[in-house]
């Protein structure tokens, strides 16, 4: 089974997700935003791409969708299926990696979804061919990240500001805050541009983006996020 940094932070990361996005059935702007992009997922068969511990699987198929969650961290697959244990859902879990998804079959998704992890992946071309392989004709990709023009190698707030150092450098970079999923595990930073065009080359066609303005709760420790975005959301479809 393969493993990952988050394997080492899998319990801090739980913590964080349940301080954060607050405790199941809790209505954060950020889910709402989410479900925005999805529309309904009644009866649909949706895949949680890096779905860590569970958060995004378990609302989607409170929503009615039959959720497969996949990830590489057994550790958060583990609080995962211990959640889906006590309180049942019908989440499978699979230990997979996106860059390949080589436990899923062609073709047999409505919906891929994918919350902050697009930059843990560090071959982007390979999930997003992997993604549209087993997404259904039409089927959609949402996909939200923090925003690459505003968080990447360097970028900080100083003061009410938002610097930002060094977009071109495209690569694996660490935060230099300690105490922050970045500074844990780093992230894979890619210019807009690459995250998009690499949508379309791999058969995605681009439908829409959200930049969430002011977006609460999760951003209540940042100075003023009603001024620059932190989060961007894409919406594809597999043409
Ligand atoms: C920031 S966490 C996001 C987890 C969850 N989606 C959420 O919203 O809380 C990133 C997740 O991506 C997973 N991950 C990293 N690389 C992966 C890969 N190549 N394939 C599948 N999952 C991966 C990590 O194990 C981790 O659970």
């Amino acid at each position: 089974m393969t493993t990952n940094p988050y394997d080492d932070i899998a319990e801090w990361y739980d913590d964080r997700v349940r301080s954060a996005w607050g405790h199941p059935g809790d209505e954060s702007d950020l889910l709402a935003m989410l479900t925005g992009l999805t529309g309904d997922v009644d009866g649909l068969d949706i895949c949680d791409l890096g779905c860590g511990q569970g958060i995004v699987s378990r609302r989607f198929a409170r929503m009615g969708a039959r959720v497969v969650g996949v990830d590489i961290s057994s550790r958060l697959l583990a609080i995962a299926a211990r959640e889906e244990s006590a309180n049942p859902l019908g989440v499978e879990y699979v230990n997979d990696d996106a860059q390949s998804l080589s436990r899923l079959s062609g073709g047999s998704f409505d919906g891929v979804v994918c919350t902050w992890s697009m930059a843990d992946i560090e071959d982007l071309d390979s999930c997003y061919r992997s993604v549209e392989r087993i997404l259904r004709p039409g089927g959609w990709f949402v996909f939200l990240i923090t925003h690459p023009c505003f968080q990447g190698p360097g970028s900080r707030w100083v003061g009410a500001e938002r610097v930002v150092v060094d977009y071109f450098a495209e690569g694996f970079w660490r935060s230099e805050n300690p105490d922050g999923v970045r500074g844990k595990v780093g992230a894979h930073h890619r210019t807009l541009s690459t995250y998009l065009n690499g949508l379309v080359e791999a058969g995605l066609s681009l439908e829409r983006l959200v930049e969430p303005c002011g977006i609460a709760p999760i951003n209540a420790s940042l100075p003023d996020t009603s001024k620059v975005p932190v989060f961007l959301a894409v919406r594809s479809r597999k043409t």
